[in-house]
């Protein structure tokens, strides 16, 4: 199964993609994440993303395209890839098209979370991740269980993202409306777009995407 999980930045599909991962052995296919090794590693790509990042606006498009076709190059056939937060323009919508054709891969489901904008900023500037395995946390809707201790790994290092400030969150929401939110008509048209209440409790939007998944 190929899915797209569509939507403005703290919407909730970094946060949906690991539990579809953990639920159902996916892989999360994360253009954020992979740029944000880059930078860490300071390869080319990451020199390139790094600033582009820090102010909220797009990478170009062949990069993360080639980026996506390299991680699905890299797993099993028989894997089913989460697409979170790509493709965010018509442009890498055909690329993404084409990846998938070449392997023989097609697209089940577009889900869009659907979420109130006002909302998002408290979301980032709250959010936070275990430095050591990736598991998304919040200040105040996620915690961990034991106070200072990941619940997966056990790590008591914790980071925060460099964009995750209310003026670049601004500029990452301008971006989605204006370059990503045009691309669900192209998906529309097809009829595998379906729409999840991005603002409900965590759970349940996990439960409403399992509903559809399963149909
Ligand atoms: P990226 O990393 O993709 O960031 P984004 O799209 O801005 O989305 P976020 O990761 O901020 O939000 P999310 O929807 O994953 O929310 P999360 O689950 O963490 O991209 C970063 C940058 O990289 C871009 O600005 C761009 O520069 C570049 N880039 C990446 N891909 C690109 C591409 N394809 N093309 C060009 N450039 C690209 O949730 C947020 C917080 O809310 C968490 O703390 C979570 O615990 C909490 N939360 C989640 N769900 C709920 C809920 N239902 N109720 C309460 N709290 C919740
Ligand atoms: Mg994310």
């Amino acid at each position: 199964m190929n899915i797209i999980l569509l939507g403005p930045p703290g919407a909730g599909k970094g946060t949906q993609a690991q539990r579809l991962v953990e639920r159902h052995g996916m892989r999360q296919l994360s253009t954020g994440d992979m740029l944000r090794a880059a930078v860490k590693a300071a390869t080319p790509v990451g020199l390139q993303a790094k600033a582009v990042m820090e102010r909220g606006e797009l990478v170009s498009d062949e990069i993360v395209s080639a980026l996506i076709g390299e991680e699905l190059d890299a797993m099993g056939s028989d894997t089913g890839a989460i697409f979170d937060g790509y493709p965010r323009t018509e442009a890498q919508a055909g690329s993404l098209d084409a990846i998938l054709d070449e392997r023989g891969r097609t697209l089940d489901h577009v889900i869009e979370l659907a979420v109130d904008e006002d909302a998002l900023v408290e979301r980032i500037t709250g959010r936070f991740t275990c430095a050591n395995c990736g598991k998304g946390y919040h200040d105040t809707f996620e915690q961990p269980k034991v106070a200072g201790e990941c619940d997966k790994c056990g790590s008591t290092e914790f980071k925060r993202r460099p964009d995750d400030n209310e003026e670049t969150v601004r500029t990452r929401m301008a971006e989605y409306r204006a370059k990503t939110a045009p691309i669900l008509p192209i998906y529309e048209a097809r009829g595998i777009v379906s729409r999840v209440d991005g603002m409900a409790d965590m759970d349940e939007v996990t439960a409403a995407i399992e509903r559809l998944i399963s149909t």
